[in-house]
């Protein structure tokens, strides 16, 4: 016969198990792991993930072909580079760190759409192969700055340039603007760049 005090004890230890149970099914926080992505999704997390099993909204013309014609001029073909680089480039440094799903669509959207409209046709027929071999990362200001980093030294490989070493990406693109350099972030730029090379 077990004592009044094992059964006691029995019980409390039924009932931690119980509520560890119901608290591990529903966790306090808000936020959660989304199971598909990997993505710690917030309040509305919810809506999001239901949105991911559907295709994402349509947006009319940022998928198709090269629209300009050649540039034949190679001055003006390099100075349309050069301004280029420094627009996207500051444009992926100065991206949210936390980009909402409208943000990360924006982003992408707009690379798409520059590979169709980028005034140099034989330059954006490459860009278009580049976006297909390397879909734009947009899950952060770092991901996002380090994949276009990744994508201009292709780009310098191609044309026989020297390679860039992204690391030293807030240096080159201070523009002054008062933020955060990407460097202060958890993950050191090294790791960071060390990671896109192996192909994330
Ligand atoms: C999408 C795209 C496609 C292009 N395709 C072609 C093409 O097919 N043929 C062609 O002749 N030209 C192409 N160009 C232009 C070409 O890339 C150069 O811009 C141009 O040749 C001028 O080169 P540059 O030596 O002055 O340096 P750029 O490559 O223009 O770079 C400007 C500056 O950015 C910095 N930089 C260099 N590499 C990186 C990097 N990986 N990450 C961050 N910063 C960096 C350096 O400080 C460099 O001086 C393309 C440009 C773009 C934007
Ligand atoms: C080529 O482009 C440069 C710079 O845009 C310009 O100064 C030059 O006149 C152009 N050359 C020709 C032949 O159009």
């Amino acid at each position: 016969m077990i004592s009044r005090f094992a059964k006691a004890f029995i019980a409390i230890v039924v009932a931690l198990l119980l509520l560890s149970t119901i608290s591990f099914l529903h966790p306090n926080s808000r936020a959660y792991l989304d199971p598909f992505s990997g993505e710690l999704l917030g309040e509305d997390g919810m809506e999001k993930s239901l949105r991911k099993g559907q295709p994402p909204p349509p947006l009319a013309g940022v998928e198709g072909g090269v629209i300009m014609s050649k540039l034949g001029n190679a001055t003006a073909k390099a100075a349309l580079g050069r301004a280029t680089w420094k627009l996207i480039h500051t444009m992926t440094l100065r991206y949210p760190e936390n980009p909402t799903q409208d943000e990360r669509d924006a982003l992408s959207s707009y690379f798409h759409l520059l590979s169709r409209l980028y005034p140099c046709g034989e330059c954006a027929h490459e860009f278009q192969q580049l976006l297909q071999k390397y879909p734009p990362q947009t899950s952060s200001r770092r991901s996002a700055s380090l994949w276009l980093c990744s994508v201009h030294n292709h780009v310098n490989e191609r044309l026989g340039k020297e390679i860039f070493d992204c690391a030293h990406l807030d240096d080159e693109y201070d523009c002054g603007c008062g933020d955060e350099p990407i460097g202060t972030s958890a993950l050191p730029v090294n790791e960071a760049v060390e990671m896109m090379r192996g192909g994330r």
